[in-house]
């Protein structure tokens, strides 16, 4: 087996009211002002400002910045890093989904590093850490609050870039299902099936690891598990408790195993239409793990075994096949889109997406490697 790292954060905080003891663990680290990255609609709801509330608590004071767009951009990243050198910040804060903290990360990182986040485009580009970066997350999916994946839009080109680089990891998590109640029913759909993607992906990555491979089935079977409850009920606490494990597992084992060609592809839905990233993921997985299926059917039959669909004693193929249609039963349940076309993809800029997603670094450890004419296709038989 080849040499492997682990990465997470240092700590990382669970469970229903965890956010109050972890701004409170904050008091002893001697920072002074923080940056609140956040978006919108977290700052109009008052969640920024009872984070603030709670930061000057434990004597720190603090900016809040608004301006994480769903998919952040370029742009964003300069707005926040303006205002925290103005503002003097000794720490970024971020409070949101993928969206702030991808954005926090871009702030963070170019913070210390110098220059525009563009150039740390690729896999561990930056020399020094970033500024302590304390992620409090309010989705379950993305798992951005505890990985080195930091996914930021260049408007100019219309593709997103991945910065894969250990220092944008967070020092401390923080996942409160408390704060993950008032998601509401296809935000919760949209995100929990990205965790599905993370998990599914990293399972069957050539980067995976005894380690990542636990995190990713244990991930797979709570999602199986909790996400339909989850999307029917918001206020179920254990159900929004048991999809933030979930999508912690799932983080676990693609910060580490990495990604595929789901994420390679989405990246490009993303950036091209600005379409949501779990949506892009959910359509995509059953076509890409079709394609995949020729040479992991023993990892997808596990997969389907942690779904609960495997049949003993059927053969790895057939129940690989179970896996593919679990995950295409699920995302219809959950209100998932069938296909591409009703997210407004059309069939011309294939060739283009093709192409961009075939330079994507989540590629890399697809176990299929594809040319631009299987991508081409898996897009085609997506829409
Ligand atoms: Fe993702």
């Amino acid at each position: 087996m080849a040499q492997s790292t682990f990465f997470i954060p240092a700590i990382n905080m669970m469970g229903e009211g965890c956010l109050e003891s972890a701004v409170q663990s904050l008091a002893g680290y001697g920072y002074r002002r923080a940056l609140i990255v956040t978006d919108a609609w977290l700052e109009q709801a008052g969640v920024a400002a009872r984070v603030a509330g709670l930061l000057e608590k434990s004597g720190i004071a603090s900016e809040i910045f608004a301006g994480a767009q769903p998919n952040p951009t370029i742009g964003n990243v300069e707005a926040g890093l303006a205002r925290l050198r103005a503002a003097g910040c000794d720490c970024v804060v971020s409070l949101g989904g993928g969206s702030p903290h991808d954005c926090a990360k871009g702030i963070a990182l170019v913070a210390t590093n110098g220059g525009g986040i563009a150039d740390y485009e690729g896999v561990d580009r930056s020399a020094k850490p970033q500024l302590p970066l304390i992620a409090i997350n309010t989705t379950a999916g993305t798992a951005s609050e505890m990985t080195r994946f930091c996914i930021i839009t260049d408007e100019s080109r219309h593709i997103k870039m991945a910065i894969v680089d250990r220092h944008v990891t967070p020092l401390l998590s923080v996942n409160d299902p408390l704060l993950m109640l008032a998601k509401p029913p296809a935000l919760t759909a949209a995100t929990g099936m990205d965790a599905l993607t993370h998990a599914v992906e990293a399972y069957v990555s050539t980067a995976a690891t005894p380690i990542t491979d636990a995190c990713a089935l244990k991930a797979v079977s709570m999602i199986a598990a909790n996400l339909r409850q989850a999307v029917a009920d918001g206020q179920d606490v254990a159900a929004r408790e048991a999809m933030a494990y979930a999508q912690f597992l799932a983080g676990m084992a693609f910060n580490n195993a990495s990604l595929g060609y789901v994420h390679a592809m989405a990246h490009q839905l993303g950036g091209f239409y600005n379409l949501p990233h779990g949506v892009c993921n959910a359509v995509l997985l059953p076509h890409v793990e079709a394609f995949n299926a020729a040479v992991v059917p023993g990892r997808l039959a596990d997969v389907a075994a942690a779904m609960g669909v495997a049949v003993a004693g059927a053969s790895a193929a057939d129940n690989a096949a179970r896996c593919l249609a679990a995950i295409r039963e699920l995302s219809a349940a959950i209100g998932i889109p069938a296909g591409l076309r009703e997210l407004g993809v059309k069939p011309e800029d294939i060739p283009t997406l093709a192409a961009n997603a075939l330079k994507d670094a989540c590629g890399l450890t697809n176990p299929r490697p594809a040319d631009q004419a299987e991508i081409e296709g898996i897009f085609a038989a997506a829409l």
